[in-house]
């Protein structure tokens, strides 16, 4: 083990412990996961070596190369939040939470949320006239948020802002972020920037898709650019505590295929939840710090990429038609490292107006609107918003009704019957 380890050593350090990273998995030329293009576009299309490692000290999985911030986050971002219903109840649901839990000040509080996107989580806020800021970078998404009377500022997160900010608006009682954490190259300064903000007895409340439920889902979609990071509670408590903070409490969520939501404060500020101590046992039996498990992942993966091609050449020589259904970013990996394109998948029908007429990135599939899907329905839908199914399968009784048939890749490569 010890001599694979080190010929997978790789030069790229661990971006939080500077560590070296061992390689877990390549999946190959990929281009960026949201980066739909028109046909004119396809001959500057950019492409990068997508490759995950692995660094035994902090126990980050993470991406070995990620694209520039800039180039996946900008005016054009093709990810609205508020486009599944689910996601909406969830984060009404979270904002309730956070205003009724005991870390907020009662007479005058006061929440920050990174990524606010368009506005799903802060709108709650907002409604109440509780005083909050969101921070984003992507403008189109960030005016969004603005029409729900969201407050805004249009900039990537950083110790620098969080020092402006600081002047500006005071200390926050809960700095929140949901999907976008894991996102951010430079974690270090985003938790000195967050340490700077957050009064004696403030938190930070922040969750992203877990490390525990990709492995056991073999979910390998949910590693794309913007994902730099796959988190655990192990990682969690390394990362912040070089900052003096610590995790209190850890809570599982459905969203995303399976994420966890962290709470952390300065260190001695709060009592720990037992479920802390729990989770971190279980990881460890779980092998999330196993170098030799993290490696079965990585040959999971692989049956997987196999297990789809298989299955979708067979239903081709049976003259069967298949079409994609939502055209995510996890999509994006999926069909560039498998290399299915438009010989074996017709088209991805999508609702999300900025992505139809595109092609798929890297693949160019034809991306189209959810009403060419009612009128051309083809005989299989691969389901690339797994983490929907439930609100999908919900609203498309009539094609399985009319003999369409569902294919999923999670947990593992099936038609669904
Ligand atoms: N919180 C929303 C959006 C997640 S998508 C949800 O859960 O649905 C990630 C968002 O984070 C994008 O809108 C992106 O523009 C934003 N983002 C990316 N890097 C950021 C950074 N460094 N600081 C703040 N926001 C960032
Ligand atoms: P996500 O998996 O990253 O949340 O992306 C969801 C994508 O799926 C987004 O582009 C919208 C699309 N979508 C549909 O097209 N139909 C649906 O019913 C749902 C829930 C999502």
């Amino acid at each position: 083990m010890e001599n694979q380890k080190l010929a997978n050593t790789h030069d790229q350090k661990c971006r939080i412990c500077n560590s070296s990273l061992i390689k877990l998995l390549d999946f190959g030329r990929q281009p960026l996961g949201n980066g739909f293009l028109n046909r004119v576009d396809f001959k500057e299309e950019y492409f990068y070596q997508m490759e995950i490692g692995y660094s035994n000290t902090s126990k980050m999985v993470q991406l070995i190369k990620q694209p520039e911030p800039e180039k996946m986050f900008h005016d054009e971002y093709a990810f609205f939040s508020s486009t599944s219903k689910n996601m909406s109840r969830h984060f009404e649901e979270f904002a309730e939470s956070v205003i009724q839990s005991e870390y907020i000040d009662k007479k005058s509080p006061f929440v920050i949320e990174l990524g606010c996107n368009d506005g799903i989580l802060l709108k709650h806020f907002s409604s109440r006239g509780i005083k909050h800021l969101g921070i984003e970078p992507s403008e189109n998404v960030a005016k969004e948020a603005n029409k729900h009377d969201v407050n805004t500022v249009c900039e990537f997160f950083s110790e620098n802002l969080a020092d402006k900010i600081l002047k500006e608006y005071g200390k926050v009682d809960s700095f929140l972020a949901a999907n976008v954490m894991c996102h951010i190259p430079n974690l270090n300064d985003v938790v000195k920037g967050i340490k700077k903000l957050i009064k004696p007895k403030g938190v930070v409340v922040f969750e992203d898709p877990y490390l525990g439920d990709v492995i056991d889902k073999t979910s390998y979609d949910q590693v794309y650019d913007e994902h730099v990071f796959l988190f655990s509670a192990l990682s969690i408590s390394y990362l912040f505590g070089l900052h003096d903070m610590e995790l209190i409490d850890v809570q599982p969520q459905n969203t995303h295929g399976g994420s966890m939501r962290y709470t952390l404060a300065l260190k001695g500020s709060y009592p720990v939840n037992s479920r802390v101590e729990n989770l971190i046992e279980k990881e460890k039996s779980q092998g999330l710090d196993d170098l030799g498990k993290l490696q079965k992942f990585s040959e999971n993966v692989e049956k997987s990429k196999l297990d789809l091609i298989t299955l979708l050449k067979d239903l081709k020589k049976q003259n069967k038609t298949i079409a994609g259904y939502a055209a995510t970013s996890k999509s994006t990996t999926i069909f560039n490292y498998c290399s299915i394109d438009e010989n074996l998948i017709d088209y991805i029908c999508d609702t999300t107006p900025i992505k139809q007429g595109k092609f798929s990135p890297g693949m160019h599939i034809p991306v189209v609107s959810h009403s060419e899907f009612i009128k051309n329905p083809p005989d299989y839908a691969i389901l690339l918003a797994w983490n929907h199914a439930k609100e999908i399968m919900q609203n498309e009784k009539e094609f399985t009704k009319l003999g369409g048939k569902w294919i999923t890749h999670v947990p593992k490569v099936q038609i669904i019957e």
